[in-house]
């Protein structure tokens, strides 16, 4: 894809990556991603905001194949899918300096070896003329790493906000306009990576808001041309509000944790309580992430396999312990044959989430009818908390 004009000097320089289907190692990119950078020519000086992932460096190339000079790079943020093209463009412009903070250049010479004579650090506010545009850089640590800032082109209304308020969504549209689909990725994309960051969020949230855009250009997924469809759902999604919503996350190994799981969730129904279920050995993880953006509960069910909890539940409540969602309340249910020993694993894994504990249920085999009498009750229980909330 040619580099694609946003307004007078500024252009989208960035990179497409369809094919991309996981992200850290970790995270599934079911609609592949974009690595967006940003050049733009003042009428003295020209920056290029953000590179590209390294593995794309190639696109990078061709956008800048007839750019005559790039006075400054600027790194919003250090994590290598932007900054891992910084070295081929200071090689390219061998004038060219790094504008970041004080902790990314750190966190670049720790990664990239980019040498220290090469960048040159930011203030929080500081702002660096190109001629007739202007740099406004604003530091929002912790969105998600210690180093991120965002900049602010006042000239022309963008602010280019790096990781903070993207999405990963690979599509040949520039912009987002009002597409549910590109709201879903950027969900998506928060669950993933900005929510267990909330206060940080919420703090950077605000303080991009004193800035007057019409414009926000992230490093990932369409650019936002109506900025307030994303600033609205992270205020929504980084509030303290939960939903009357369960999170049931579970393995099964011959049924009897799964016959709990559908009798619970069919319970929940009928009082009223929405659920999202996930069979945790075929699930999308993003999808068990988004969902616990909202919910105010988290019931996980878990056989006990070899003396524990099942290591797939295990993974998912640790998960779900990293992700640090709002969740208010937990639960746990399942089947074992001889022990329960080992199911305090759970609780132990999203320990640091402070959940209030709303029943164990739990059955010898397969369930009888005291065990759906049980989780009748928990999904009493369950739906008398949420009343509340
Ligand atoms: Fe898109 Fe934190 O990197």
């Amino acid at each position: 894809m040619k580099a694609r004009q946003i307004r007078d000097r500024v252009e989208w320089v960035g990179a497409v990556d369809w094919n991309r289907r996981l992200f850290d190692a970790l995270i599934p990119l079911p609609d592949g991603t974009s690595y967006n950078a940003y050049l733009v020519r003042g009428s003295e000086r020209t920056v290029l905001i953000d590179t590209v992932d390294p593995a794309m460096e190639n696109v990078l190339a061709g956008h800048l194949a007839d750019v005559d000079r790039v006075d400054y790079v600027v790194s919003n943020h250090t994590e290598q899918d932007h900054s891992g093209s910084i070295p081929f463009v200071l090689n390219k412009y061998k004038n060219a300096v790094v504008l970041c903070t004080k902790k990314a250049r750190e966190l670049l010479t720790d990664h990239l070896d980019i040498q220290p004579d090469r960048i040159r650090t930011v203030e929080d506010g500081e702002t660096v003329s190109l001629g007739d545009k202007t740099l406004q850089f604003v530091h929002t640590p912790w969105v998600h790493w210690p180093e991120t800032m965002v900049t602010y082109l006042p000239e022309d209304r963008i602010l280019f906000s790096c990781d903070f308020l993207g999405s990963h969504l690979a599509t040949p549209e520039l912009y987002a306009g009002n597409d549910p689909l590109v709201m879903e990725a950027a969900k998506r994309y928060y669950a993933e990576i900005m929510m267990p960051f909330r206060p940080s969020v919420r703090k950077n949230l605000a303080k991009v808001r004193e800035l007057t855009f019409d414009i926000v250009a992230p490093s990932h997924g369409p650019i936002y041309d109506h900025p307030e469809n994303i600033l609205s759902a992270y205020a929504d999604w980084s509030s303290d509000r939960v939903s009357n919503e369960v999170v049931m996350a579970y393995v099964s190994m011959h049924g009897s944790t799964e016959a709990m799981a559908n009798h619970l969730l069919a319970a929940l129904v009928e009082r009223g309580v929405k659920v999202h279920k996930f069979e945790l050995t075929t699930t999308d993880l993003g999808k068990l992430a988004m969902a616990l953006v909202d919910a105010a509960t988290v019931v996980v069910g878990t056989p006990i396999l070899n003396g524990g909890a099942h290591p797939v539940a295990l993974a998912a409540a640790h998960l779900v312990g990293v992700l640090h969602p709002k969740l208010k309340y937990g639960a746990v249910i399942g089947s074992y044959g001889w022990s329960t020993k080992g199911i305090e694993q759970i609780a132990d894994a999203v320990a640091g989430l402070k959940l209030e504990t709303l029943g164990t249920v739990l059955c010898k085999g397969r369930p009888r009818q005291e065990t759906f009498v049980a989780l009748e009750n928990l999904a009493d229980v369950i739906r008398d908390k949420h009343a509340s909330l």
